[in-house]
């Protein structure tokens, strides 16, 4: 396999981006992202897009050719991925395998997702179709409803508390506020989380991530022809995709997600890295137990001790282990297809040493934690700068 670079990122602004259709947030951030690479649209060989769910969201399907098309991408291979909110993950690890096999040099990974065109209700059935129609949606569970089953047991079996969980929600509002393509940029307070109102108990408004607009974008090349084109290669250093029964029902555990637990196992160890090596964590926070279940998973902590951590301010930027600078999905916003790709940007972006006020200091090594549904798919790509 030849190693592969990510040469360039772009991204929009998330959120109620009511003046923006699909086709212009796809523009918004491939344009950007081909800029960035200092790449001219002939030189590009194949694109990956993730999407969930555009045909319930805004009608049009074919997303894949949508977003070539938008960017100026004429007669390649243009494949849309659907792995619901791992949607952009996979669709990276896609583009990632094509550079490293050889079949392709130089690849776009898009994610996009315009969700607001429809209702709240209309969204929450879409989205509840990342889980089993039949066993979960239908009998009335929605994805707030999911991972509050998974935060009661968490409570229950670890003494996990709300406030605990609200300062998840805190730390990446915080976080968001240093991010100019975040959708908040709302200091809250513990107390703030805990007024909002009740979503599915104990989850609360803010606990939750937000239906929302926002695209993101990616351009990889391999390494030997990457330093061509930007002075900070970031190299790809692992990649594992692993998935899980889509019912929550079915599996082992309802306190942690094993597919996440597998696959950073095998990103790490295909990276050369230890957990202690890692810089900076961008991790799937859908909600605030989504995670300190995703920290403890990835094996940072151990079961039942990352709560009690994050509310201690270990996972701030200057903290111990910086998880979610970007402002996570909480901070930042969820268009569901877009956030794995938006997850790999932040990381470029860190460890090229370009964060700006959410820097990390001397950030080499980088990880991104992309779940689709209840956990029946997990994507973890470990980062390394590579000069
Ligand atoms: C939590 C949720 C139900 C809130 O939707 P809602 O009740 O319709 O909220 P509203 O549209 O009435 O918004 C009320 C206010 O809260 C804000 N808001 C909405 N969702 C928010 C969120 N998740 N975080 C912070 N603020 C939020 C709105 O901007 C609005 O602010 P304003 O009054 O200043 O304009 C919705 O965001 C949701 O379903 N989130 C989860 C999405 C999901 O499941 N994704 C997949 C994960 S696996």
């Amino acid at each position: 396999m030849r190693e592969v670079a990510v040469i360039g990122v772009g991204l929009t602004k998330f959120g109620d981006r009511w003046e923006a259709g699909i086709k212009d947030l796809a523009a918004e951030a491939g344009l950007a992202a081909l800029e960035d690479a200092k790449i001219i649209s002939s030189e590009i060989e194949a694109l990956y897009g993730g999407i969930m769910s555009s045909g319930r969201f805004t009608d049009q399907e074919h997303f894949a050719a949508l977003l070539a098309d938008q960017i100026g991408l004429k007669h390649i291979s243009a494949v849309r991925v659907e792995n619901a909110c791992a949607s952009g993950g996979s669709a990276f690890r896609l583009g990632y395998m094509a550079v490293a096999s050889g079949m392709h040099d130089i690849v776009v990974v898009g994610g996009v997702e315009k969700m607001t065109d429809v209702t709240v209700n209309e969204a929450t059935t879409a989205l509840g179709g990342a889980g089993d129609q039949e066993w979960e949606l239908s009998q009335g569970i929605t994805f707030p409803g999911l991972y509050a089953l998974m935060a009661r047991r968490h409570m229950h079996d670890y003494g996990t508390t709300q406030e605990q969980l609200a300062s998840v929600a805190v730390k990446n509002h915080g976080n968001a506020l240093a991010n100019k393509y975040a959708q908040f940029h709302r200091k809250i307070t513990i107390d703030d989380v805990m007024k909002s109102k009740m979503i599915a108990d104990p989850l609360k408004l803010l606990d939750c991530s937000s239906i929302c607009d926002g695209a993101a974008a990616v351009v990889l090349a391999p390494m030997e022809i990457a330093k061509k084109y930007t002075d900070t290669p970031i190299k790809v250093a692992g990649s594992a995709q692993v998935g899980d029964t889509l019912r929550l029902a079915s599996r082992d555990s309802l306190t942690g997600i094993a597919a996440t637990r597998i696959a950073a196992d095998k990103a790490l160890a295909q990276a050369g890295v230890e957990r202690k090596d890692i810089d900076l964590a961008e991790v799937h926070d859908c909600f605030t137990i989504a995670e300190v279940m995703g920290v403890e998973d990835l094996g940072f902590y151990n079961k039942g001790e990352a709560a009690k951590a994050i509310a201690e301010g270990e996972t701030m930027i200057d903290g111990k282990l910086p998880v979610n600078t970007s402002g996570g999905l909480k901070g930042c916003g969820h268009p569901v297809g877009a956030t794995g790709v938006k997850q790999v940007v932040e990381v470029v972006e860190q460890l090229r040493g370009d964060a700006g006020a959410r820097q990390v200091n001397g950030a080499e090594i980088g990880l991104t934690h992309n779940v689709g549904g209840s956990g029946a798919t997990v994507v973890v790509h470990v980062f390394r700068r590579a000069d």
